[in-house]
C-alpha cells in the first residue's frame, strides 16, 4: 500500500477502506509516514469530508494507536463529560460533585492546555496543596472512596491524535467535523468511561460558530460513541458570551463553589444540572431526566453536592479552608473597573476577546512554558440583554499590574450594544441522544 494512493483517493472524494485508514494511522504514529503526506491527507479530508463509517474507523484506529485506561477496578457505571471548550466554563467543578452526590462514579482525566484561561487542572491548582498527579492506584482508590477524582492524564492515550492535532494546528485543518469528532472521541474512548456526555458549544466563542455545524459535530460524535459501545449524549449549549460571571482560575473555583452552595447564577447552574442529569440517567441512577434534575437541584440546596466537592478536594490534598472561605484563594493585587462610554443594551460579548483579556492578565498561557497566575481574572458585571448607562461598570479586572491597558482594550472590543432591548440567548439549543 502506498500513502500517495490514499491521498489521491481521498482528494478525489472516494471513501477510504479500513486497511487504508489503519495503514495511515499506524504508519504516521511510528514515524514511517512523513508530515507532508499526513498534511496532504488532512487537507483532502478537510475538503472532501468523511462518511460516518470512515470517521468511526479513523477514531478506532487512533484509540488503538496507544494505551487505553482500564477502569474496571472502579465499582459502578463510570460516566465522563467533555466540553468542546468555552470561556468561563467551570461546569466540571459543579457537575463532578453533583454526579458523585448521586453515588455515580466520575473518573476524569483532564489537561492543562494552552488558551485563554488555564485548563481544568490549573484551575484546581488554585487550591493550595491540590495534587493532580495521582498514580493509577490512588486515582481508582479515590473514585471508589469518594465517587470523584480529577487527575492529569497518565499513559500514552491516542498518540496518533496528539501528533495529528499538532499538525492540523499549523496546516489550517483543525475546522473539519470528522477530524474534530475523531480527535475528541479517540481521547474519550481511550479514557475508559462507560458513558459520555458531550457539551458541544455553539456561537461566537466556540469552535463551531453556527448551530448547524454544532449539530453536525454532535451527531457525528454521538454516533461514534454509541457505535463503539459507549452510551453517548450530546448537549448543544450556547457560547455567544462567557458562561457565568467569573473568568480566571481562582475566580472560576469561587463561582463553582457558590453554585455548589446554592447560588442561583442562572446559565451556569442550569447547564451544570442539565449535564449532570444526563450523566446520572446514563449511569442508571435515575430512570427519568426530570427526576434526576429535581433530585440534583436538591443536592445543590441541601449541601450534598458541596460536601462531595469538599471530600474530593481533601482526598487530593487540597486545603479545604480555602473553599470554605473562598477569600483565602489566591487574589490579585488590583481590582480595576472598566466602565462603559456608551449606553444601550448589551447585544454581544465576544467570549474570545474576554478570554484573551484574561490571558493578557496572566490567567492563561500563550506558550506552553508560561506560568499561570491563579489570582488574576475578570468578573463580568453586565451580560447580554442587560441595560447599560454611560459610566456603568462592564467588568472588573483582577490584575497584578496597575494599568493592564491591553486587557482593557480587549474588553472594549468584546462588548457591542444595541439601542433596542435584546433578549438573552437560549442556553441549551438541543440534546442529541
Ligand atoms: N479539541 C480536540 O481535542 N481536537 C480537535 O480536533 C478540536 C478540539
Amino acid at each position: 500500500m502506498r500513502m500517495v494512493d490514499i491521498i489521491h483517493k481521498k482528494r478525489n472524494g472516494k471513501e477510504l477502506m479500513e486497511e487504508e485508514i489503519r495503514f495511515f494511522i499506524e504508519g504516521y504514529t511510528k514515524g514511517d509516514i512523513p508530515d507532508y503526506q499526513a498534511s496532504a491527507l488532512m487537507m483532502a479530508i478537510y475538503f472532501q469530508g468523511m462518511v460516518p463509517r470512515e470517521t468511526a474507523l479513523l477514531t478506532k484506529a487512533m484509540v488503538d494507536s496507544g494505551e487505553t485506561i482500564d477502569l474496571s477496578a472502579i465499582q459502578g457505571h463510570k460516566v465522563d463529560k467533555h466540553s468542546t471548550g468555552g470561556v468561563g466554563d467551570k461546569v466540571t467543578f459543579i457537575v463532578g460533585p453533583l454526579v458523585a452526590s448521586a453515588n455515580v462514579p466520575v473518573a476524569k482525566m483532564s489537561g492543562r492546555g494552552l488558551g485563554h484561561t488555564g485548563g481544568t487542572l490549573d484551575k484546581l491548582e488554585s487550591i493550595e496543596g491540590f495534587n493532580i498527579e495521582l498514580t493509577k492506584e490512588q486515582f481508582i482508590h479515590n473514585v471508589n472512596q469518594h465517587k470523584l477524582s480529577i487527575a492529569g492524564q497518565t499513559g500514552n492515550l491516542a498518540p496518533a491524535d496528539k501528533k495529528l492535532y499538532a499538525l492540523r494546528d499549523v496546516t489550517a485543518t483543525v475546522e473539519s467535523i470528522p477530524l474534530i469528532a475523531g480527535s475528541i472521541m479517540s481521547k474519550k474512548l481511550a479514557s475508559g468511561a462507560d458513558s459520555i456526555v458531550l457539551d458541544v458549544k455553539t456561537g461566537s466563542g466556540a469552535f463551531m460558530k453556527t448551530l448547524e455545524d454544532s449539530k453536525a459535530l454532535a451527531k457525528e460524535m454521538t454516533a461514534i460513541g454509541n457505535n463503539l459501545g459507549r452510551k453517548t449524549v450530546a448537549i448543544i449549549s450556547d457560547m455567544n458570551q462567557p458562561l457565568g460571571f467569573e473568568i480566571g482560575n481562582a475566580n472560576e473555583i469561587k463561582e463553582a463553589v457558590a453554585i455548589l452552595q446554592g447560588a442561583k447564577v442562572e446559565d451556569l447552574r442550569r447547564l451544570s444540572l442539565e449535564i449532570a442529569s444526563h450523566m446520572t440517567v446514563l449511569a442508571g441512577a435515575f430512570e427519568h431526566y426530570k427526576q434526576a434534575y429535581k433530585t440534583l437541584e436538591q443536592h445543590l440546596e441541601n449541601g450534598k453536592a458541596y460536601e462531595a466537592f469538599r471530600q474530593f478536594v481533601i482526598a487530593q490534598g487540597g486545603n479545604a479552608d480555602m473553599i470554605d472561605d473562598v477569600s483565602k484563594l489566591p487574589q490579585a493585587k488590583h481590582h480595576i473597573q472598566v466602565k462603559s462610554d456608551t449606553e444601550g443594551y448589551v447585544a454581544e460579548i465576544d467570549a474570545e476577546s474576554i478570554g484573551t483579556a484574561a490571558m493578557y492578565l496572566g490567567a492563561g498561557r500563550a506558550t506552553k512554558d508560561d506560568k499561570i497566575n491563579h489570582g488574576v481574572g475578570i468578573t463580568l458585571k453586565k451580560k447580554i440583554g442587560d441595560e447599560v448607562k454611560k459610566g456603568d461598570v462592564l467588568v472588573t479586572l483582577h490584575a497584578n499590574k496597575e494599568n493592564p491597558e491591553d486587557s482593557i482594550r480587549k474588553i472594549a472590543e468584546a462588548y457591542r450594544f444595541s439601542d433596542e432591548p435584546v433578549e438573552s440567548p437560549t442556553l441549551i439549543h438541543l440534546v442529541i441522544q
